[in-house]
């Protein structure tokens, strides 16, 4: 199905106070850890009016069951190109350009489902095994480093940046000394600020990076997902497209639930003390700390047809902002939302998206994150921020939320 997303729907001049309300954003007043001020709506509320960055009228879901009913049917597009962006970019052109190869977020059916089907086989048990022992060690190394150079440090340099930006290069097979080439080009794909201009500039060069390692792996394969995967039908580009995809899914999510979440379990000191009194109650832990920080966030969709939600019909064309924190700090689904709670087991949050385009690397943030949290505060029983709270500095102005740095503190033995 295919229609002009320029002409498609009702639109209000972009710089007009009239009309339904932007995508909220505003996180200067309140807990750092909750949504964004007048973002969650009332429970009666679950889908509402919003108005897009460039004047397009959609709908904003803020409920849970109303969120897992857009995530889940085919009707909503993901392709970019249909897509009014929910968050201001500048540069913006007129029409979102397409995904660039190996972008399969930016994909529907059949083509995407082609690549998830590929790349789904090659996230194997043995694999996922091998990687959390190499996360096991690694994460000793990283806190043996932090705990010699210390008693102070900033925890996401020294701990929430080096282990996921390690564990994505053993599975791809991309050296760690590399880091530097692609960790700032990744973090201009998620900067809310960068043009859109230097947005393509940073995949470009992300897949000129890539292609080098795709050729290289074709001439010399390692025991790797890039190098499994010169063994399928995918033409180099696409390779390095997908390549250059896992490596900026992978890096900035997991390294800012680190990050966040330690700074949500030192100022909750009472389920700090549960998770120290009780390791096994990691994987929960995780869960609770996914569904209340919910960093990746929002996930917008097109309308291919007329569908209706929950009483409310969504018309052919019109962008379904889906945010994710709001529906998970929907009270019918999650009693006392606001509340970190590491004993509630909070199953069914949707911070790894629902539906086709369902995080593909969940199992190994969850690997990440239940090794490297209990690991972190049994090294350091006494670690604590070394500012005032409010002096964290927060991440707002990314579509990966989190914490620019957390600086810690501990107690030498
Ligand atoms: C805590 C860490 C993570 C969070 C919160 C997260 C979140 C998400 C979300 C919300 C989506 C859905 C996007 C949509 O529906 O449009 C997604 C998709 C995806 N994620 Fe993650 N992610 C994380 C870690 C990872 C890791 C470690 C990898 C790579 C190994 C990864 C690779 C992907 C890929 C490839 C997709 C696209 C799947 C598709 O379109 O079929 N993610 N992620």
């Amino acid at each position: 199905m295919s229609y002009d997303p320029t002409a498609a729907g009702t639109t209000a001049d972009a710089a007009t106070t009239e009309g339904p309300p932007t995508l909220p954003t505003d996180r200067r007043t309140g807990c750092p850890f909750d949504p964004p001020t007048g973002l969650t709506a009332p429970s009666d509320e679950p889908l509402r009016r919003m108005r897009c960055a460039d004047g397009h009228i959609g709908w904003l879901v803020t409920g849970h069951a109303a969120a897992r009913a857009v995530l889940s049917d085919p009707r909503f597009s993901s392709r970019y190109e249909l897509l009014h962006p929910p968050i201001p970019m500048p540069g913006l052109p007129e029409q979102l350009p397409p995904a660039p190869v190996g972008d399969i977020i930016g994909l529907d059916a059949p083509e995407h489902t082609r690549y998830r089907r590929l790349l789904t086989g090659k996230f194997t048990v043995r694999r996922m095994r091998r990687l959390t022992e190499r996360v096991q060690h690694f994460t000793a190394e990283c806190l043996d480093a932090m705990e010699q150079a210390g008693p102070t440090a900033d925890l996401v340099a020294a701990f929430a940046q080096p282990v996921p930006a390690l564990m994505i290069c053993e599975l791809l097979g991309v050296p760690y000394a590399d880091r530097e080439r692609f960790q700032s080009q990744v973090a201009a794909l998620f900067d809310q600020t960068a043009e859109v201009e230097a947005k393509g500039d940073a995949y470009t060069a992300l897949s000129h990076y890539l292609n080098e390692l795709v050729l290289a792996k074709r001439a010399e394969p390692t025991d790797d997902l890039l190098s499994d995967l010169t063994t399928s039908d995918l033409t180099d580009e696409e390779l390095a497209g997908i390549g250059g995809l896992l490596l900026a899914a992978g890096l900035d999510t997991t390294a800012n639930m680190l990050g966040l979440g330690t700074f949500a379990l030192l100022s909750n000191p009472d389920q700090l003390d549960a998770l120290r009194a009780d390791p096994a109650l990691a994987g929960q832990t995780v869960e609770e700390l996914l569904r209340y920080l919910s960093v990746a966030d929002p996930i917008p969709r097109a309308a291919l047809e007329d569908v209706e939600v929950e009483g409310r019909l969504i018309r052919t064309g019109e962008t379904v902002t889906v945010s994710v924190q709001a529906a998970n700090r929907d009270p019918r689904r999650f009693p006392d939302p606001d509340r970190l709670d590491l004993h509630r087991g909070a199953t069914g949050h949707l911070a790894f998206g629902h539906g086709a385009h369902q995080c593909l690397g969940q199992q190994l943030a969850r690997v990440e994150m239940t090794v490297a949290f209990p690991a972190l505060f049994a090294r350091f029983p006494t670690l604590r921020l070394a500012v005032p709270p409010q002096e964290v500095p927060l991440r707002d102005r990314s579509n990966i939320y989190g914490v620019i740095s957390l600086p810690v503190t501990w107690d030498k033995e």
